[in-house]
């Protein structure tokens, strides 16, 4: 596609009635808003005057520490569309009166960019929660599920309209297909199937000039490529995605087995390191550190006596037995491995199609790849980290298997042949008036330093959806973020991939309309 050529625009933009004419008075946002009346029903705009704009811009809130800012510099206003043409509508609209957009879809954004602008801009939020079907094609074996769904909900129709069938993604129902799919998708279905991006088949967007462009042929290679991992917010709103589903056996495994220093956890993670990405690619166990314990989670795709003899003779060390293991339908496991034992006394439509949550603590999150186990040494070291009165953790999730089979360059996502695990550093905290702001405390950042020779380097690799603006935040210059700028952050989720990321960002929104503190820049190729 090439770059819009403004006069085209215009003519396109008038002709549909997205020109507003100018009262003197008029603000953009009035014309914004305005011009959004014109095409969308008035119930699907919400502005701060409406008594349901707070439950509302709040309600996918997922990180405590965002609540008061993005109550405090809310949007001009917020879209829920019912139709892809609603977003069409905000799209022009907004590239006419020069309102940006904020797209969410499940708001678990790690920074909240998906309802937040840490700049002093007037943006809106197109939020994607009633585009949320999900059309399972069992004979098939594909899926076209909306990006307003939760994982959960699309967990749920697969397996209710496909036994036997599953769909690989993360481990919290509530994240929302659509900025889960865009940066990757990271789950314990990975090592056999790789990320939920590898197995998208096609998708539906809406590009920088309000076209919709209905599968991938009208959208092109580039594009395809770059909205199956290159991150969310950059390149389009995508409304609509087919995905491929996976075989699932009718009973899978999981066992969460818990050692203390005293019981030998320092030695386990270190032995953990080499044998968990070199199992057999339908075992995955991740581990999580913390309160100086290991607590190592599994998923089997297969029944118990299968993974206990596999873990004799490749684990001895985490002594797993029967009695630690737990089978169940993969539906159960999904809500399982989240909810825990509420699976006993909740349905599972109660626990997977709920998008309410309680709003949790301030959260902190730091992202990094593995391709070198650490020593024995450093994980003493790690173990007993002063942790203060902030709860910390760390999450080890297993690579290998099918995400080494894969190459770098085939998805936006870099990290795959020679990644051992990454790391997800979690801080949780209460801003219960000690620190009396939302200041992050240092547990994290004093760790992440630590850190810094036993994992990747140059560039020191992050994974796009654990957001984190400490990586880098872009620049604007002239209009448009400099892609020196976003280089800093970019070539640490995305390695060699972020500069094809940006001339293809270039190629669909030259203008640089799709913006926000950690978007793709357009490669001006004019520059040297
Ligand atoms: C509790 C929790 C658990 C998590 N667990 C995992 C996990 O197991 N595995 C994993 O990989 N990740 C996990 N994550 C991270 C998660 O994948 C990302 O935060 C993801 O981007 C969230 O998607 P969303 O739609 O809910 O977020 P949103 O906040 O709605 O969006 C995230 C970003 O994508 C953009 N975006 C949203 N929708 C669209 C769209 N339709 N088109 C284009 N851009 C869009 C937004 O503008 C924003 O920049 C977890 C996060 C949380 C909070
Ligand atoms: C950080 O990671 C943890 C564990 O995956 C998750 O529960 C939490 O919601 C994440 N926080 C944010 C802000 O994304
Ligand atoms: C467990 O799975 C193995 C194959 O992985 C199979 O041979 C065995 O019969 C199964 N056992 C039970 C009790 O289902
Ligand atoms: C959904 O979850 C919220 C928060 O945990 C809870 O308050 C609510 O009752 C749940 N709704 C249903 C229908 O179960
Ligand atoms: C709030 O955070 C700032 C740093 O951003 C710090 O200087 C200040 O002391 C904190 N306030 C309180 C009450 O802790």
């Amino acid at each position: 596609m090439a770059v819009p050529n403004p006069i085209a625009l215009l003519l396109t933009v008038c002709f549909l009635g997205f020109y507003v004419p100018a009262m003197s008075l008029a603000s953009s946002s009035d014309k914004f808003l305005l011009c959004l009346s014109i095409h969308v029903p008035s119930q699907l705009v919400l502005t701060p005057t409406s008594p349901s704009f707070k439950p509302l811009l709040v309600s996918s809130i997922r990180n405590a520490k965002f609540v008061a800012p993005a109550t405090a510099r809310p949007p001009l206003c917020i879209l829920t569309p019912t139709k892809a043409s609603h977003v069409q509508a905000a799209v022009r609209c907004g590239r006419y009166h020069g309102v940006r957009l904020r797209v969410r879809s499940g708001g678990h954004d790690n920074e909240g960019l998906s309802y937040r602008s840490q700049r002093p801009e007037v943006f809106a939020v197109v939020d994607l929660a009633k585009l949320d079907a999900v059309r399972v094609d069992p004979r098939g074996a594909t899926t076209w599920v909306d990006s307003g769904a939760t994982i959960g909900e699309l967990y749920y129709a697969v397996a209710k309209a496909a036994p036997g069938l599953g769909f690989p993604a993360g481990v919290c129902p509530t994240i929302g297909v659509g900025g889960h799919f865009s940066g990757g998708g990271v789950g314990l279905m990975m090592r056999k199937y790789g990320l939920s991006a590898d197995n998208i088949l096609d998708a539906t967007i809406v590009d920088a000039d309000g076209h919709l462009l209905q599968g991938k042929e009208a959208m092109g290679d580039d594009l395809f490529w770059a909205i199956r991992g290159g991150g969310g917010g950059s390149f389009g709103i995508v409304l609509s995605w087919k995905v491929q589903l996976v075989p699932v056996p009718p009973k899978v495994t999981y066992f969460s087995i818990t050692r203390t220093m005293k019981q030998g956890a320092v030695n386990a993670v270190t032995k953990w390191q080499k044998v968990a990405p070199a199992l057999p690619d339908d075992l995955s166990v991740r581990v999580v550190v913390q309160k100086r314990q290991a607590n190592f989670q599994s998923l089997y795709l297969g029944n118990s006596s299968a993974v206990v003899r596999t873990l004799h003779r490749q684990f001895p060390e985490l002594g797993v037995t029967r009695a630690d293991c737990r089978e169940m339908s993969w539906l159960q496991y999904v809500a399982y491995i989240y909810f825990g034992d509420a699976i006993n006394s909740s349905p599972l439509e109660a626990l997977l199609l709920n998008r309410t949550m309680p709003l949790g603590p301030f959260v902190k999150n730091k992202s990094d790849y593995v391709k070198k186990a650490l020593t024995k040494a450093a994980w003493q070291k790690i173990f007993t980290w002063p942790s203060g009165a902030a709860d910390g953790e760390l999450i080890l999730e297993p690579h290998g298997g099918r995400m080494s089979t894969i190459a770098d360059t085939d998805t936006p996502y870099p990290h795959r042949s020679g990644v051992l695990y990454n790391i997800q550093y979690v801080q949780l905290w209460n801003d219960n008036g000690a620190r009396g702001n939302n200041s992050t405390p240092n547990w994290i950042n004093g760790l992440y330093d630590f850190m810094a020779p036993f994992v990747t380097k140059n560039p020191r690799a992050a994974y796009a959806n654990y957001k984190d603006l400490d990586l880098g935040v872009n620049k604007v210059v002239g209009g448009v973020t400099t892609y020196e700028s976003g280089k800093v952050w970019g070539e640490r989720y995305f390695g060699g991939n972020f500069r094809r990321l940006a001339m293809i960002k270039r190629k669909v929104d030259g203008h640089d309309y799709f913006r926000n503190e950690q978007s793709v820049p357009p490669l001006l190729l004019i520059r040297k």
